[in-house]
């Protein structure tokens, strides 16, 4: 029943059943910390909620059904899932990742993980070949970012899943800024699906939370295991927001995309605009496999001013009004981000604008309001 449903059925239904208790359609809040026990050890499947609650369950087996896995974790954060995958590794291990990737991710491997042993290779993957050349009987994941924080490029999933396959490798795709609606990286053959599910998944700009889906039982059991033993849950109240995010989740994204494509053709006009970033330009490099892997393009556009520099750039975002300048994304509301001043400052200099983060670059993510007061707030800060 649940593989033959729609994805616009899952989102609502995709692994929920009716609470048992009383029959409650959208499963409570269930805000405690244990569970009474009849004998030691007698119990009705929970214990502890570090281990498990059913509210986070309802959640993860929801993020398992949207993205064509079999098992879903949920975190306090992105980055605390991120950090859980990362637990798997040893040391001397060595991880492929990505160059252009979101600024937390970046500091959490090269500030947190390589003082643990674990070694880092960045690598341009926007040719898919690049990637074999720099894997080495060390290298145990690749981790992918698709499409990138923030100069959306895009990764051939399927063509590093056959190297990952080939030398026996995991590899882990964050999946935050396409979501299931638009990609489902367990069927190109990922092992690992991440989100921070602070964004779309979640939508509303009110919980900040982390997700991994795998389709592997062994996989799946050593990450519950890091999950439980070093503790990163989320609450059962985050839970349930996020739970009640995902139910409009595919009606959400139809707008992001709607209104991410008519802003960034607006600005692709504009006189004042340098460059647009977002794949569904016919003429962005890698629109071919955005095209094959992607089921639309998100609500998620860079661009550069002409005036090439931080003022420039910092001009724009002050005089937006609809648009808030904040960090984040995925909500319904728009905002608007400078990458090289806020989600990518953990980023040296150099190595940002090795992969294209100038100081004159903004990032908007679009959000659902009506698409002519959003254009007329860029017109507005623009002139
Ligand atoms: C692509 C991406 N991955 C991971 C994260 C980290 O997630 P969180 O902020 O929920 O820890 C972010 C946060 O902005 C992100 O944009």
């Amino acid at each position: 029943m649940e593989e033959d449903m729609k994805f616009n059925t899952k989102t609502i239904h995709g692994g929920q059943q009716h609470d048992p208790a009383y029959g409650a359609v959208m499963t409570p809040i269930y805000q405690t910390s244990t569970y009474a026990q009849s004998i030691p050890g007698k119990h009705k499947g929970y214990e502890y909620s570090r281990t498990h609650n059913p509210t986070r369950n309802a959640l993860e087996n929801a993020f398992a059904s949207l993205e064509n896995g079999k098992y879903g974790l949920a975190f306090g954060s992105g980055l605390a899932a991120i950090d859980a995958v990362m637990k798997l590794l040893k040391p001397g291990d060595e991880v492929i990742s990505s160059n252009d990737l979101y600024g937390g991710t970046y500091r959490l491997f090269t500030k947190i993980f390589e003082d643990f042993g674990i070694k880092f290779r960045f690598v341009g993957l926007n040719e898919s070949s690049n990637v074999e050349r720099f894997v080495t009987e060390k290298t145990k994941l690749i981790w992918v970012e698709t499409p990138t924080n923030p100069m959306m490029n895009i990764i051939d999933i399927k063509a590093i899943a056959e190297v990952t396959k080939k030398h026996n490798i995991l590899l882990a795709v964050d999946n935050t800024f396409a979501t299931p609606y638009l990609q489902r990286p367990l069927d190109l053959g990922a092992d690992i699906v991440m989100h921070s599910a602070t964004k779309y998944m979640g939508g509303h700009s009110d919980v900040v939370m982390g997700a991994l889906i795998v389709k592997d039982e062994t996989l799946a059991k050593q990450l519950y295991f890091i999950q439980n033993a070093s503790g990163a849950i989320c609450g059962p109240q985050d839970s349930f927001l996020v739970l009640r995010g995902i139910k409009t989740l595919h009606v959400r994204m139809q707008r992001h995309c709607e209104n991410g494509e008519a802003i960034a053709r607006y600005l692709r006009n504009h006189p004042k605009v340098d460059k647009v970033y977002w794949p569904g330009f016919e003429d962005h490099p890698n629109h071919h496999i955005a095209k094959a892997q992607m089921d639309g393009y998100g609500g998620m556009i860079s661009f550069s001013t002409k005036e090439d520099s931080l003022q420039g750039a910092v001009n724009v975002v002050q005089k937006l009004k609809i648009f808030t300048l904040a960090e984040s994304l995925g909500g319904v509301e728009s905002l608007a981000g400078h990458p090289a001043s806020m989600t990518h400052a953990s980023i040296p200099k150099e190595e940002r604008e090795k992969t294209g983060i100038k100081d004159s670059l903004i990032r908007l993510s679009v959000g659902i309001e009506d698409i002519n007061d959003l254009i007329i707030d860029l017109e507005q800060a623009l002139s």
